[in-house]
């Protein structure tokens, strides 16, 4: 099992030379795109090939279920962009938030969590109380409160930067300077941004988390996660994990994912320039009571933004002017109702723009106190801009803004 961490040879080389070529392994055939090895089992020469294998004593692969060459190649690429050491995959984003809390946290621990982040994380560290793993939730970005609410027992904090669905951002060097000292992980979920905006561990984070599903898929069609950090965790606390319980990536949906790398630079670049042109078209709309993008010189992080990412993101939420509760959602349902190019889906991170009203969908099972504390109100919309031309993208929008009172 020695060389399946293999570093990267070309670990030197650029972030879009390693995005298209790290990880490839060719086969005897010499093909160009990378293999699919849709198989679940490996063959042996003998048995005593196959106890060596089972038992570890010798490198290969044994069973898709903790080992495959696509999955491999998917691995490689995403530690090497993310400059991590290593990288296990995992069937979805959820499976390596939960992979990750199994192989960190056990019966009596503590974990910190921001109060902003995606709902069934959110859900997730709640029903570790089951389990006996206490969960305390903080403002995201109020670092005195990360350092009060750790306990002799904290193991874990775990971030999203941006949050989702209001864009507010960690300082990750910040909390990384209250983490390290204490022996606490430092957990982030980089989906909204990606390697090819932030790469956390070089902010002090021990783990990255992916949500692979939405911008390393980038075009929404299948499930992926990930889980990048060092060696030997992975080695000695995840791989065992992936084995006993069986929360793996399949070899075709990792393909998919190693040829989504190969363009994540160019579309995370082009949807974040598009994101922000509709984030200031919504700025100055008189319907829309407030703009979050980290782009935008208005959001309170801007600075932060710039210091911390190699650019702004693809997502941008706003919230509409109104009263009360049910006229908001109201008139948050008839704008996304309104639209007719943009896709009406709780998916994000698509070349195809997506929109949702988070309060009745991606956080409806958060109960009313932790969507107020998340701050996700009746009037929220979120939108993940795509690669249509932002004008479009705008006009979409206005159906449904332009007719609406203040
Ligand atoms: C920030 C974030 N993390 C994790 C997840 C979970 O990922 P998955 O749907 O791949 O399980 C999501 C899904 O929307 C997300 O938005």
């Amino acid at each position: 099992m020695d060389d399946y961490f293999a570093s990267d040879p070309i670990r030197d080389l650029d972030f879009s030379t390693r995005s298209v070529r790290s990880g490839s392994d060719r086969t005897s055939f010499g093909e160009h795109g990378e293999a699919m090895f849709l198989t679940s089992s490996f063959v042996f020469r003998n048995a005593a090939e196959a106890a060596a294998r089972f038992g570890n004593q010798e490198p290969g692969y044994v069973y898709s279920r903790f080992t495959n060459p696509t999955v491999r190649q998917f691995e490689r690429r995403l530690a090497s962009l993310e400059e991590g050491e290593a990288c296990i995959a995992t069937a979805s984003g959820m499976s390596a938030i939960m992979t990750t809390a199994l192989a960190l946290l056990k019966a009596g621990d503590h974990m910190v969590c921001a109060s902003a982040v995606f709902g069934s994380t959110y859900q997730l560290f709640g029903m570790l109380s089951r389990f006996g793993v206490r969960c305390s939730f903080v403002p995201l970005s109020d670092l005195a409160a990360w350092e009060a609410a750790i306990e002799p027992a904290t193991r874990l904090f775990y971030v999203e930067t941006p949050s989702n669905p209001l864009t507010e951002l960690a300082d990750l060097a910040g909390l990384a300077l209250i983490s390290k000292p204490r022996g606490i992980h430092l957990v982030v979920d980089n989906c909204f941004c990606t390697p090819a905006l932030q790469k956390p561990l070089l902010h002090g984070a021990d783990i990255v988390i992916h949500s692979a599903t939405k911008y390393i898929d980038g075009q929404g069609r299948v499930l992926g996660g990930a889980i990048v950090g060092q060696r030997s965790f992975l080695h000695d606390q995840v791989l065992p994990l992936m084995r006993t319980t069986g929360p793996s990536l399949s070899a075709f949906n990792a393909w998919v994912l190693l040829k989504g790398l190969e363009t994540l630079q160019i579309r995370m670049d082009q949807q974040s320039a598009n994101a922000f042109e509709v984030a200031q078209y919504l700025v100055q709309h008189r319907a829309v009571a407030r703009v979050y993008y980290p782009g935008l010189t208005s959001h309170p992080q801007h600075e932060l933004a710039k210091a911390q990412q190699g650019g702004f993101g693809a997502v941008v939420s706003f919230e509409l002017r109104g009263e009360d509760d049910s006229m908001l959602r109201q008139r948050a349902w008839s704008i996304i109702d309104a639209t007719r190019l943009i896709s009406i889906t709780g998916n994000l991170g698509d070349t195809k723009s997506t929109i949702t009203h988070p309060a009745s969908t991606t956080h409806g099972r958060l109960s009313p106190q932790a969507r107020l504390d998340a701050g996700i109100g009746e009037g929220l919309i979120r939108l993940a801009v795509g690669l249509e031309s932002a004008r479009d993208i705008c006009t979409d929008l206005a159906r449904g803004l332009d007719g609406m009172g203040q």
